[in-house]
């Protein structure tokens, strides 16, 4: 019997039972959690979703043993991004971190940009485990306010991830830090309240067009929602620095500002021109505008679409619109090229 839940289409069979003591506290969810109430499944948790305390004790509490979950992630390829961030944390020389890098390039060019059947949540949970150091009280209040947020918090944060690498960026406490920032770098529109459908349709405007996001609320005459989208890099990095203690550099968390500024002059909130704009400043940026402003429902088969696919939609349109991301676009092509067509590393090369 099919099911359709909530946007998500599974059959009885594919459904495993899965231990309330084996669900991991403080975690990613690796699957879509349900429950089935007179034969009908009750979806409890989504896959991607923080698995907090509160939500194992509340069925410990009513004696619940055990729950159904359509798995999503690769439990193999979650250990395998895991061991490359431990051997690129434990590389003691600069070679060696080199090698590792072009092995985790490699792995994820394989998974995300050639083959079309791996999820990106393995990826997503590897580098949550290994880079979030924010509070919980940050990933929860995100979840419970917006999944557009959630879900594009955490994309983003994990193409951060990447985009550091491929910029030979090999201090893993400064990847870290990055990937912090680009956690918080929209928290503003919507962490305290909710995040309204018109601020939506503007980020959305903005991220396929630069420029639209802002003439769309300018065109409806909302003061506040106006100034709520124009200062929310700034709103965000203030924020951030309620966090300074989770950075190891806590001036990393002012890239956050940055985000939406353009070479041409013409970005938001400062209006920055080209030589004000370090490359360094852009770091955020490329897994902002890759990563659409929807719900994403994790899926078993997504990493293509989600790095590859949304990539090249990009392209089209940095070339149009002077986004200064066009050398980071460079980057990401090349090592995708050459990821995919060196076959297989060799063993020497393999840290
Ligand atoms: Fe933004």
């Amino acid at each position: 019997m099919d099911y359709s839940v909530k946007g998500i289409t599974f059959t009885r069979d594919q459904l495993e039972l899965v231990r309330l003591s084996e669900i991991v506290e403080n975690s990613i969810s690796s699957g879509h959690l349900f429950t089935f109430v007179k034969e009908r499944p009750f979806l409890l948790l989504r896959a991607g979703d923080f698995v907090d305390q509160d939500f194992l004790e509340k069925y410990q509490a009513r004696g619940v043993e055990s729950l159904y979950i359509l798995k999503v992630s690769s439990e193999q390829d979650l250990r395998k991004f895991k061991s490359l961030f431990t051997k690129f944390k434990t590389s003691k020389t600069e070679l060696e971190k080199r090698r590792v890098k072009d092995e985790l390039i490699k792995v994820f060019a394989d998974d995300f940009w050639k083959h079309s059947d791996k999820s990106f949540l393995s990826f997503v949970q590897a580098c949550f485990e290994q880079f979030y150091n924010l509070p919980e009280e940050v990933v929860t209040s995100l979840q419970d306010s917006s999944t557009t947020l959630y879900s594009r918090a955490l994309l983003s944060s994990s193409l951060s991830v990447m985009n550091c690498v491929i910029h030979s960026i090999h201090d893993l406490n400064f990847v870290s830090d990055v990937y912090n920032a680009a956690f918080l770098m929209d928290c503003s529109l919507g962490m305290k309240e909710d995040f309204s459908y018109f601020l939506k349709v503007a980020c959305e405007k903005e991220r396929s067009v630069p420029g639209d996001g802002i003439a769309f609320l300018r065109n409806r005459s909302d003061l506040d929602e106006l100034i709520k989208f124009q200062e929310h890099p700034n709103l965000s990095a203030d924020l951030a620095t309620k966090y300074s203690e989770s950075f190891f550099n806590p001036e990393v968390s002012e890239l956050i500002r940055f985000h939406h500024e353009r070479a041409d002059g013409t970005g938001f909130p400062n209006g920055y021109k080209y030589s004000a704009i370090a490359e360094s400043d852009t770091l955020l940026m490329f897994g902002d505008y890759v990563t659409p402003f929807e719900e994403h429902i994790f899926k078993s088969s997504d990493g293509k679409e989600i790095v590859k696919e949304n990539f090249m939609r990009l392209l089209r349109q940095v070339e149009k619109s002077q986004l200064p991301i066009k050398n980071s676009m460079d980057l990401w092509q090349q090592a995708m090229k050459w990821a995919i067509n060196i076959g297989t590393l060799d063993q020497s090369e393999v840290a």
